[in-house]
C-alpha cells in the first residue's frame, strides 16, 4: 500500500493502475475509520482493481464553533486498516497542499441542500461538494463510493456528478449499525457507555417509523408524533429535525404514498448524530 501526501504523487500512481487497464474506485472519507467506512472500501474492491482511499479532515464544511479542531486524527491506525483491507493507495494531503490559498471557486448545490441538515449547518454541503469536486478531479475514479449513512450527503453528490458531467459513477452502500441498531460513526467516539446506549433509541424510532408505514400509516404527522415520543423518553436527547421526506426531492411529505428518506438529527451530550432509512410505501 502507497500513502500519497501530494497530488502530484497520487495522480501518478492512479495513472500507472489506469494505464494497466485497471478500474479505479475511490473511497472519500475524514479518517478515523470504522467498520461503516471498512464496508465502503470492501465494495470498492469488489468492484474495481484499484482502490484509492482519501483521508482528509475537511475544513471547509465545517461551520464556525463545530468540531474541526477536536476531530479525531488517529493517522497511524487508520493506514493500518486501509493496508488490512488491501487499499492500493492512501491519498493523506495537509490542509495546505487541498487549499494552498484563499479558495475562490466553490460547487453549490441549490435545494437539496436547503433542508435537513443544510438548515442548521450553513456551508457544510457547499463544503462536501467542492472538497469532493477537487478529489474527483485528483484521483479520477471510474467509481466513488459513499455512505447511505449521510444519505442528504450522497444525493448532493449525485446530483453534482450529474449536472456537471462529471465521468465517474457513484454508488451508495448501506448504514453499518452496532448491534444496538446505532448508526457507527467516528463522531460516536465522543459518547460515554450510557450515551451510546441512549443513542441506540434513534435506530428504534426509525424502525417504528418503518413499521408503521408498512403497515398502512400514510398520515407523516401521526409518524413523526411517535418517533417524537420515543426520542422524549430519552432527557440526553435534544431533536434537531425529525423529517419524512421525498427520496429524491427531499421535499416534505404530508401524506405516503411513494419512496421517501424519514431522517433524523440529534444532540446528544458532546455529539450531534444523525441516521435514517428509506421506506417505500408502494411496496
Ligand atoms: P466521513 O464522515 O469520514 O465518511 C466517509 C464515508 O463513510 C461517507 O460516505 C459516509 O456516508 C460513510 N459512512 C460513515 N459512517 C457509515 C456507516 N455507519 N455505514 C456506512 N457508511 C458510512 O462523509 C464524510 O466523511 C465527508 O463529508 C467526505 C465525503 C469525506 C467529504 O469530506
Amino acid at each position: 500500500m502507497e500513502v500519497a501526501e501530494t497530488i502530484e504523487s497520487v495522480r501518478s500512481l492512479v495513472r500507472a493502475a489506469r494505464d494497466e487497464g485497471k478500474k479505479i474506485g475511490l473511497v472519500p472519507t475524514m479518517g478515523a475509520l470504522h467498520i461503516g467506512h471498512i464496508s465502503l472500501i470492501e465494495a470498492a474492491a469488489k468492484n474495481c482493481d484499484f482502490v484509492a482511499v482519501s483521508i482528509f479532515v475537511n475544513p471547509t464544511q465545517f461551520s464556525p464553533g463545530e468540531d474541526l479542531e477536536k476531530y479525531p486524527r488517529p493517522l497511524e491506525a487508520d493506514l493500518e486498516m486501509c493496508q488490512r483491507a488491501g487499499v492500493d493507495v492512501v491519498f493523506a494531503p495537509a490542509s495546505d497542499v487541498i487549499y494552498p490559498g484563499e479558495n475562490l471557486t466553490w460547487v453549490t448545490v441549490e435545494k437539496l441542500t436547503e433542508p435537513l441538515c443544510g438548515r442548521s449547518r450553513p456551508g457544510h454541503f457547499r463544503g462536501v461538494t467542492t472538497i469532493c469536486a477537487k478529489l474527483f478531479n485528483i484521483v479520477a475514479p471510474d467509481v466513488a463510493y459513499f455512505g447511505q449513512k449521510d444519505a442528504q450527503q450522497a444525493i448532493v453528490i449525485k446530483r453534482m456528478v450529474a449536472d456537471l458531467n462529471m465521468p465517474l459513477e457513484i454508488v451508495v452502500c448501506p448504514t453499518v449499525r452496532e448491534a444496538s441498531g446505532l448508526a457507527v460513526s467516528s463522531r460516536n467516539q465522543y459518547l460515554s457507555e450510557q450515551q451510546k446506549e441512549d443513542a441506540a433509541k434513534i435506530c428504534q424510532s426509525l424502525q417504528d417509523c418503518r413499521r408503521m408505514i408498512e403497515t398502512g400509516t400514510t398520515e407523516a404527522r401521526q409518524i413523526l408524533a411517535r418517533m417524537r415520543e420515543i426520542l422524549q423518553q430519552i432527557r440526553s436527547i435534544e431533536v434537531e429535525y425529525i423529517s419524512i421526506v421525498d427520496a429524491e426531492t427531499l421535499e416534505s411529505v404530508e401524506r405516503i404514498t411513494g419512496k421517501v428518506l424519514v431522517a433524523v438529527a440529534v444532540k446528544l451530550g458532546p455529539a450531534r448524530l444523525i441516521d435514517n432509512i428509506l421506506v417505500d410505501a408502494g411496496r
